[in-house]
């Protein structure tokens, strides 16, 4: 299980030495908010480029913003590992995806827990990550909600089924007891912010959820 700490649950003032603290992880989560598509606001492009700039491991860019068609390019642009966007917020999936392969950059897709796996299925020969939101979006330290774990099954299945290497991440509420149980599932990469940077070592928290995710 890939484990990618979400730094909404890290400390703003000092964002480099909190992702030198994760060194260990594979890539941190970069949760990114415009307050229209989410009810919060958080960082924008010109915070993301520092990052990427500073960062020990690659950046894993999870857009919760309402204008993705013409601002996800941007932040693919700026050299990130990888850009997930939310298939509730794009008029043109098919072209945003192209575009943003076209900078470099790995595309994942991310679905709010009320959409169906279903609405995914089109675009999956295409990216490269499908997220499935444990959470409703906005927000870290929320409990993961259980409804959202028979579209994690389904996707797994759908994606052995059609020999799909495609990466099953799950973001919300993930924590040591039930990452095993995702991981069960068939989810292949985990976002955790307050189960990595809430209390005690952000590396060893890391450790122990990688642990408990093989252990299941
Ligand atoms: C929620 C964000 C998540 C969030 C996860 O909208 O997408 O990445 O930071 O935080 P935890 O692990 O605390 O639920
Ligand atoms: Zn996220």
């Amino acid at each position: 299980m890939k484990i990618n700490p979400s730094i909404l649950s890290a400390d703003f003032s000092k964002l480099a030495d909190e992702l030198n603290a994760i060194s260990s992880a594979d890539a941190a989560h970069i949760d990114v908010m415009d307050n229209h598509f989410v009810p919060n606001l958080t960082i924008g492009l010109p915070v993301v480029k520092r990052l990427q700039q500073v960062s020990p491991i690659p950046l894993d860019v999870h857009l919760m913003i309402e204008k993705v068609d013409s601002e996800a390019p941007k932040y693919a642009q700026l050299g990130v590992d990888s850009i997930t966007f939310h298939l509730e917020a794009s008029e043109s999936p098919h072209e945003l995806i192209s575009t943003l392969r076209a900078s470099g950059a790995k595309v994942g897709i991310a679905l709010k827990p009320g959409t169906p796996f279903a609405a995914v299925t089109d675009f999956l020969d295409e990216i490269d990550m499908l997220l499935i939101m444990t959470v409703e979006p906005g927000f870290g330290g929320q409990s993961l909600l259980e409804e959202t774990l028979v579209k994690i099954a389904q996707a797994r299945s759908y994606l052995d089924t059609r020999k799909s290497d495609v990466i099953l991440q799950v973001d919300g509420g993930v924590n040591l007891s039930n990452i095993g149980k995702l991981s069960e599932l068939g989810a292949n990469c985990a976002v955790a912010g307050i189960a990595v940077f809430g209390s005690g070592t952000p590396s060893d928290n890391i450790s122990a959820l990688r642990r408990a995710a093989s252990h299941s």
